[in-house]
């Protein structure tokens, strides 16, 4: 353990299943830029208050442009004492730029710092990106609901036949929760955003360091306000993992939709090959795999964020080494939730549309709700209205034929109130464009969500 850079007090070597505990560089090495641009910032800085001269700020500068290009082209040879992307950077400094300056690099400076550093900096890119990846989802969404506005299909609840909707109605139900997450997303961002870089390994910088200076040229758009704090709050994490739990959650049930759809029993969708998958030993089957790991891997994305939880309630505070443990759940986190959305539109704009499968499970009964308002519409309380409905309903059901097939006759023999007119309600598309409120599924409210989902990208 001498040879380590933190070697001075220790005498005896590291368990080598200790060294391989203990190291973070097979999964923090993915900072490397991010860390160098963190120590550039910090160089200058410390040139700009006299810990540094100029020659040397621009031999640390130089030497890391290598270092970066190694990282880059995959030359960076990684030595055993190497216990993170921070030590292994600084000594590589060191061989490539000589010790004399090398060793000045981390004047004032902790790693507890640089790895929050480094963490934020990788995790807004990424974000930006997963915001990128998560448009492309709700205006996939909303191309589909505006192409095929004209297809009907039975809404559900309780999995049940409620009433006729438009397709588009449901794929924009989707895209409603998606953008919420998209709203929430963007105030994540800032959030991860700030800059714990001044902060030391607690107590703060004793050499006058400009922290404004270095978050401006990391591009952090504020400071974490206390030392203490910014090395040991994990906060930018959990908002993470919480936000993009809330989205697996979401796309989960849009994909078990979608897996209840595609099953030759409904066949309202039929996925592209491109995101299927066949049997080994049943030729006839084509499975949803791609949306049946979309709701599997929403387990994993929680788990992630449960883990966490555990691993920080009660540490004390500021930083201790049970927080290497929020990195590898943070990137598998993000991975998944990256992967699912990009899986998540490209079966969305390959899927093909069955509008006939669709128009076909329609079934009169869904209609029964119009009954109750056509006679609500003739001055009849509802509540006497529904119970009308419902012998129109039991009467089918006992002469054993569909709601559309009773007789003029019938229907006046249960209420007189139910007139010739009253044909008029066995009208799938007339039923869907009565729902023309705000939020509804008539043609028109349908047009007005699509305008407002646009307005939010
Ligand atoms: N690899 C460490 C981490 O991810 C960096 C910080 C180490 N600091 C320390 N005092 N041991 O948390």
């Amino acid at each position: 353990a001498e040879n380590m850079l933190w070697g001075g007090r220790f005498t005896e070597g590291l368990d080598p299943v200790m060294e391989q505990y203990n190291t973070s560089l097979p999964y923090d090495r993915r900072f490397y830029a991010e860390d160098i641009a963190g120590s550039i910032a910090f160089a200058r800085a410390n040139m700009n208050n006299g810990v540094l001269t100029k020659d040397e700020f621009a031999a640390i500068e130089k030497g890391f442009a290598q270092i970066k290009e190694e990282w880059a082209n995959n030359t960076f040879k990684v030595q055993p004492n190497d216990e993170d992307i921070h030590t292994a950077n600084e000594r590589r400094l060191s061989e490539v730029i000589g010790k004399e300056i090398g060793g000045k690099l981390h004047t004032g400076r902790s790693r507890n710092e640089q790895v929050v550093t480094d963490m934020r900096l990788w995790l807004r890119e990424e974000l930006r990106t997963l915001e990128g990846y998560l448009i492309q989802l709700i205006q996939t969404s909303v191309q589909r609901a505006e192409a095929e506005i004209e297809v009907l299909m039975p809404g559900y609840t309780h999995l049940q036949k409620a009433q006729p909707i438009r397709w588009s109605h449901w794929v924009l139900s989707h895209a409603t929760a998606f953008t919420d997450e998209l709203r929430r997303l963007r105030e994540v961002v800032k959030r991860v955003n700030r800059s714990p870089l001044g902060c030391g390994a607690l107590a703060g910088n004793p050499f006058n360091i400009d922290r404004e200076a270095m978050a401006k040229e990391l591009g952090f758009e504020g400071l974490l306000p206390n030392s203490l704090n910014a090395v040991g709050d994990r906060d930018f994490v959990f908002e993470t993992l919480q936000w993009g739990s809330s989205f697996m959650l979401k796309l989960s049930r849009w994909a078990e939709d979608l897996i209840i759809y595609s099953s030759l029993e409904f066949g309202f969708v039929r996925l592209a090959d491109a995101y299927s998958t066949g049997s080994s030993l049943m030729p006839q089957k084509k499975n949803a795999d791609s949306l049946e790991l979309i709701r599997g891997k929403s387990g994993r994305a929680f788990g992630h964020m449960a883990g966490l939880y555990v691993t920080i309630k009660g540490l004390p505070t500021t930083y201790n080494k049970d927080l290497q443990e929020s990195v590898e759940p943070l990137i598998d986190h993000i991975k998944t939730v990256g992967d699912s959305m990009q899986i998540a539109t490209g079966v969305l704009s390959t899927l093909k549309v069955s509008p006939e499968k669709m128009l076909a499970a329609l079934t009169p009964e869904m209609l029964a709700t119009e009954f109750a308002d056509y006679l609500v519409r003739k001055g009849v309380p509802f509540r006497e209205g529904h119970h009308i409905s419902g012998r129109v309903v039991a009467l089918a059901e006992d002469k054993n034929v569909p709601m559309d097939k009773l007789s003029v006759e019938d229907l006046k023999g249960i209420d007189p109130r139910l007139g010739d007119d009253v044909v008029q309600c066995l009208d799938y598309e007339r039923a869907v464009e009565l729902k023309n409120a705000t939020g509804g599924t008539s043609k028109s409210a349908v047009r007005e969500q699509i305008e407002k989902l646009k307005q939010q990208l």
